[in-house]
């Protein structure tokens, strides 16, 4: 049987957060997020196309007097403790340093911050592929600016934290996942596009189509993630410079011959998938939702074959599925274990999760994590 993720009571959470502490400013929560589709295409200055989880982090802050931030987990036994000046890039490791990041971004940001105590509750599973992280990172943004008194807007919180993720806590992600968490909407999905940092909500109700969306969570991660990650990268830029173009958004399907095997498909896993993006953005505005499972499993192909991120694990979830039904799906977020998408009707949902599972017992698998994912509200304040 696949096990249900739930995301817990936010009031509760909330409520749990706040006794932790003597008078806290408030409790924040910043939501994990499923990419619809438009994957690997932030740092490309493409599309992507985002929904925020129910599933978040909570931050409550207190305010101290002596420059010192302190940082707990519910979830982790050590605590940070430093003198806020101090924080810089290199000088905090492990989970908190995405937290004691956003100190430091925010006030490279020009911001001044006094000394603090977080405690923390993430209840996004961590290593899911569905930004454990940038949940982390912007519910601890949102306490932060409570604490100082500040309310920077939310294309320059976007910034900082993406400085504190690249910088401090040393993942070079694109932005994808900070952006959803900030920006997201409930109901709809996030329309972003990274040439402009433009953003715009799409309606996302599969339920009123009688649709439900499945997100699994294979639990696997493979240990080259982080480098896979980096020379995907590295190759899109590569591609890009030989094309003679600022990024691949700039690149046509008629200029990939001109690249070497390896680079071609990459590239054109770049180039199909921002295509795939607007294409599903229409199809969502006509209701067409068979197109949009076309265009998720087309997205998956891209992945394994193209872009050569996906895994036994993930290729496994999205079979199956489509096996049993599903009108499209895909692996989400950056690969190499993680999770997958299925577009399903919403009374075969509850089979086609066990459907997975099934088969991921028969591969001698554990079991995989069923998140539900209705699109959820971005971060905000929950006490
Ligand atoms: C990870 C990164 C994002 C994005 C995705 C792939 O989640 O953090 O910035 O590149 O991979 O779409």
């Amino acid at each position: 049987m696949a096990e249900h993720v739930e995301p817990g009571d936010a009031r509760e959470i909330a409520a749990a957060l706040a006794a932790r502490l003597d008078e806290p400013v408030g409790v924040f929560a910043a939501p994990g997020r499923v990419n619809l589709i438009g994957e690997h295409t932030d740092y490309n200055a493409g599309l992507c196309l985002p929904i925020a989880l129910p599933h978040a982090t909570y931050a409550a802050v207190r305010r101290r007097d002596d420059g010192v931030l302190s940082v707990a987990s519910a979830q982790q036994d050590d605590r940070f403790e430093g003198l806020l000046a101090e924080v810089t890039p290199g000088s905090v490791e492990g989970w908190a340093s995405y937290v004691a990041g956003v100190a430091w971004a925010l006030r490279e940001a020009g911001h001044v911050l006094p000394g603090m105590d977080l405690v923390v509750d993430g209840r996004v599973p961590l290593g899911s592929g569905l930004s454990s992280s940038a949940a982390l990172i912007c519910s601890s943004a949102l306490a932060m600016c409570a604490a100082g008194g500040i309310d920077p807007d939310r294309p320059s919180l976007v910034a900082a934290t993406m400085r504190a993720e690249s910088e401090v806590a040393g993942a070079p992600t694109g932005g994808l996942d900070q952006t959803a968490a900030l920006l997201g909407e409930a109901g709809h999905a996030l329309l972003i596009d990274f040439r402009d940092h433009t953003t715009r909500t799409v309606p996302w109700q599969p339920d009123d189509a009688g649709l439900a969306l499945l997100v699994v969570d294979t639990r696997a991660s493979h240990s080259h993630a982080d480098g896979g990650y980096g020379s995907r990268r590295e190759e899109c830029e590569a591609a890009a410079r030989e094309l003679g173009v600022p990024s691949l958004r700039e690149a046509t399907a008629s200029d990939l011959d001109r690249l070497d095997e390896r680079l071609r498909r990459r590239a054109r896993h770049v180039v199909t998938e921002v295509q795939r993006v607007a294409d599903t953005v229409a199809a969502l505005g006509a209701g067409d939702w068979t197109r949009v499972g076309e265009l998720f499993t087309a997205s998956h192909a891209s992945m394994r074959d193209d872009f050569e991120i996906s895994c036994s694990e993930l290729d496994l979830v999205v079979d199956t599925a489509l096996a049993h039904g599903a009108l499209g799906a895909r692996m989400t977020g950056g690969g190499f274990g993680g999770s997958a998408i299925a577009l399903v009707r919403m009374e075969r949902a509850d089979e086609v999760a066990d459907r997975v599972a099934a088969a991921f017992a028969a591969h001698g698998w554990g079991a995989p994590g069923v998140l539900p994912a209705p699109a959820s509200a971005g971060a905000r304040q929950v006490r």
